[in-house]
């Protein structure tokens, strides 16, 4: 890069920052809180509406689609974790015999099973990935291994919580399930990639702008923050590589164009045994028998 530009590159940081800082400076101080207050204002998804990361029918489904028909057991369930309005979870479920869409967010639950009403074998549910053996009632009640497929919100997890949710899914997948996990993973700095996505000192355009004010701030997350994430003593990597990511089209050109950010994907397998073999097996802290 030329050093006039980085020079520019400094002066739009400059006029930008502030801009950002007095959005997210509305944002409420629990993050579980934002991601509620988020869903409960979306009125309108798919392309032209308020969700950033919801590109309706111009959608990653395709890829997806071909990863899991080459290398998941689609007799098993489908869970899509942290599913928002169930965009996902609908266009998956028809490879599936049944799918479970589950999110922190009651107000994307509600949102998801609104706009995936008359959608068979489909079921929506509230669960908090972050919270330690929450995923238990849900795999007793699936009763052995199934999918999971997750896709942007490893980025948006604090890496502390990232293990956490890490293992949820792996009492989820057992030893015949498998994760297909997709997030962003744009190279630049967090400025750099609010200007990727059409922010400019004049101009936030209103769904980066609603992300701003009610989600946490995405990080990277590629092969690095995977192997931290979902550590090798617990997990296989079947397959991993680069992803097209897509969003609503946000710059104000007089065609607009859907917006690409550079992804990361991983199939993982774990290292546990089968959840239905789990299931059966005797408890294994039951108390010695007393003589
Ligand atoms: C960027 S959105 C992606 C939504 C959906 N997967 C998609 O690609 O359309 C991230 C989603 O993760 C959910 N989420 C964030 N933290 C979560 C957690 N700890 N447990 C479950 N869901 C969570 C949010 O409510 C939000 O719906």
């Amino acid at each position: 890069m030329l050093r006039s530009e980085r020079i520019a590159g400094w002066g739009r940081d400059a006029l930008l920052l502030p801009r950002v800082a007095l959005l997210a400076a509305r944002a409420p101080r629990d993050w579980r809180r934002g991601w509620d207050r988020y869903w409960g204002s979306v009125t309108t998804t798919g392309v032209g509406g308020d969700v950033l990361w919801d590109t309706g029918d111009l959608d990653e489904v395709p890829t997806y689609r071909t990863l899991i028909l080459e290398q998941l057991d689609t007799s098993l369930p489908l869970v899509d974790a942290g599913c928002g309005n169930g965009r996902f979870t609908r266009g998956l479920a028809p490879l599936f015999p049944t799918t479970i869409g589950v999110d922190l967010a009651r107000t994307a639950i509600k949102l998801a099973r609104r706009e995936s009403a008359g959608c068979a074998d489909l079921s929506f549910d509230t669960l908090d990935l972050t919270v330690p053996d929450a995923a238990r009632p849900l795999a007793a009640a699936i009763g052995g291994d199934a999918n999971v497929f997750v896709r942007g919100v490893f980025h948006v997890l604090a890496p502390a919580d990232r293990p956490v949710a890490a293992r949820n899914l792996r009492t989820l997948v057992g030893s015949r399930g498998r994760v297909l996990l997709a997030e962003t993973n744009f190279p630049g700095s967090k400025m750099d990639y609010l200007r990727h996505l059409g922010a400019s000192p004049r101009h936030i355009p209103d769904p980066l702008r609603r992300a701003i004010v009610d989600t946490p701030a995405p990080r990277h997350f590629g092969d690095a923050e995977r192997r931290t994430a979902f550590p090798a003593a617990d997990w296989a990597v079947v397959d991993d590589g680069v992803v097209d990511i897509l969003a609503i089209p946000m710059h104000d050109t007089p065609t607009p164009a859907v917006e690409h950010i550079p992804g990361y994907y991983a199939i993982l397998a774990s290292t546990a045994v089968s959840n239905s073999e789990a299931l059966n097996a005797e408890p294994s802290n039951t108390e010695p028998t007393r003589r």
